[in-house]
């Protein structure tokens, strides 16, 4: 599609105009590390393209590795361009023109004060205003030393301009640590300071589940459990572990998606409308569906819960290694790789209705969506000469694929009254011609905006620990009851996860 026919998709009309960040400057923590290069500077570079980065920009990389400015630049540079191989060097240079590292250990004072100095030296020379933001994308280990460095440096301060700190995922590692970690970043930032990332928030479809919801009057009056029979959220990963083993061992799927990205998704279908769309109104309801999580104890753990990891097996015709076969993995290993919940939400409006919930890795393919599955009609007219009805369906494609689809039944065309499901297809592509942009660019650019609803509050990141915590702690002190590996790489999992399914007409999606 060309720009022209861009500019003329009625859809697009009358859009607003872009909302660009005041002068700022960005120092990140754990600059060395795969985040920065794969996808805070690609995102930052996709917003400098759009004309979305402050017109006074700096970033400041700083981490452990003693590498000089220039090596830190063209590090990046390599990186994107393996992304992009039209990146030009004229606007490469341009992009970077303000680019700087520090190498220091994150306990150490005097790289603060470093720190501090080259900020005030950018306010001077490159009107970055004062205005600061410090992103925390080092392992957690050292975010307690950063954030209290942060503060007894006097960084935290917001003297001239801003300052903020973005706190990269995980939040803690259980309900205990959540606690301290918020308790400890209260004493040196404020909450409106605070920004705390999941990197779902900023995926365009898990936003439009708010537009979707209340922009229309057609779904909230089926959205409850008079309408509702199950609702289903997958997040299935092809992916297996990779080079992820030291973090993932003693995290495992529960921590790594559920406390966070599903968790997340299931608020925004389950929320009630929020009497504002800012921040805390809407963190407010989200933090209401995290309460209502009905509280799971060791009896309702072995009904309501099914925990996988995978063996060896085939992807897309290649061999791949079981889980206990890959880098770094105990060869006993039970940290789970699967795991599939029925969550009932205590709420008016939910009150019995399960939410199926399942992620798992190295599952035939990658694939997000929410499936709303909807009652059979009260009386079925149609029985004595339809061979078979299926219940109707609501399809929200995360990710790939992005969009919507209603499935319904329909009359076949002939002389007898047979009726087949047809889809009602909304697709993001076909309809904006163009790319959602990636979830790091909108979050990076909300957080220079001041804008943090899409960021989890501190009290949501609690809620969520306390709702899985019984999960955690049964799984991590009880055998698995299949032994491991239950699941092939490359098959849907477990064959124990269909008895959360209870009813005949609830089946597992196949994506
Ligand atoms: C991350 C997890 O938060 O999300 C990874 O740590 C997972 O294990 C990833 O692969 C999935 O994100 P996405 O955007 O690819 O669905």
């Amino acid at each position: 599609m060309t720009t022209a026919e861009l500019l003329v998709n009625p859809l697009r009309e009358g859009l607003s105009a872009n909302r660009v960040p005041a002068p700022c400057s960005l120092v990140i923590y754990g600059a060395s590390g795969d985040l920065t290069s794969r996808k805070l500077v690609p995102a930052l570079f996709n917003l400098y393209r759009k004309h979305l980065l402050p017109t006074s920009f700096s970033l400041i990389g700083v981490s452990r590795s003693p590498i000089s400015d220039d090596q830190f630049k063209q590090r990046l540079k390599e990186m994107l361009k393996q992304e992009d191989p039209e990146l030009t060097d004229s606007l490469w240079n341009s992009f970077s023109q303000n680019f700087h590292y520090l190498a220091g250990a994150y306990d150490d004072p005097k790289a603060y004060q470093s720190l501090s100095i080259l900020l005030d030296q950018k306010d001077q020379n490159n009107g970055t205003a004062g205005n600061r933001v410090f992103y925390l994308s080092t392992p957690p280990n050292v975010f307690e030393d950063i954030i209290s460095n942060l503060g007894t440096s006097g960084l935290a301060k917001e003297a001239k301009g801003y300052s903020r700190i973005v706190i990269e995922k995980p939040f803690g590692h259980d309900l205990d640590s959540a606690k301290e970690l918020n308790q400890k970043v209260q004493e040196v930032f404020k909450e409106h300071q605070i920004y705390r990332i999941d990197h779902y928030l900023g995926k365009e479809t898990v936003q439009n589940l708010l537009v979707m919801r209340f922009a229309n009057s057609i779904f909230e009056p089926i959205w409850n459990r008079e309408n509702v029979d199950h609702v289903q959220i997958t997040a299935a990963e092809e992916l297996g572990v990779g080079s992820r083993a030291g973090y993932y061992e003693s995290s495992g799927v529960l921590r790594d998606m559920f406390q966070n990205h599903l968790f997340q998704v299931m608020c925004m279908v389950g929320m009630e409308p929020p009497v504002a769309f800012e921040a805390n109104a809407i963190r407010d309801e989200k933090l209401k569906i995290l309460q209502s999580i009905r509280p799971f104890t060791p009896e309702t753990v072995s009904q309501f819960a099914v925990r996988g990891q995978y063996g060896p097996g085939f992807l897309a015709g290649q061999k791949v290694p079981g889980y206990r076969e890959e880098k770094d993995v105990k060869p006993q290993s039970t940290t789970p790789t699967y795991a599939a919940l029925k969550v009932f939400l205590d709420t008016w409006r939910w009150h019995g209705v399960p939410f199926l919930l399942r992620s798992a890795k190295r599952l035939p393919k990658r694939s997000t969506e929410v499936a709303i599955q909807f009652k059979e009609p009260p009386n079925l007219l149609f029985k004595d000469n339809v061979s078979h009805l299926s219940p109707n369906v609501l399809v929200i494609r995360i990710q790939p694929d992005e969009g919507m689809t209603l499935k319904f039944e329909t009359k076949v065309p002939g002389m007898t009254t047979e009726a087949r499901t047809v889809n009602m297809d909304f697709r993001y592509g076909t309809s904006f011609a163009e790319d959602a942009p990636e979830a790091y660019e909108r979050l990076l650019l909300d957080c220079m905006l001041g804008d943090a609803t899409l960021f989890i509050r501190g009290d949501e990141a609690e809620a969520a620990w306390k709702a899985l915590m019984p999960v955690i702690t049964h799984w991590e002190t009880t055998q698995p009851e299949t032994s491991f590996p239950n699941y092939e790489a490359g098959s849907w999992g477990p064959a124990e996860a269909d008895k959360l399914l209870e009813k005949p007409w609830r089946q597992w999606r196949r994506l």
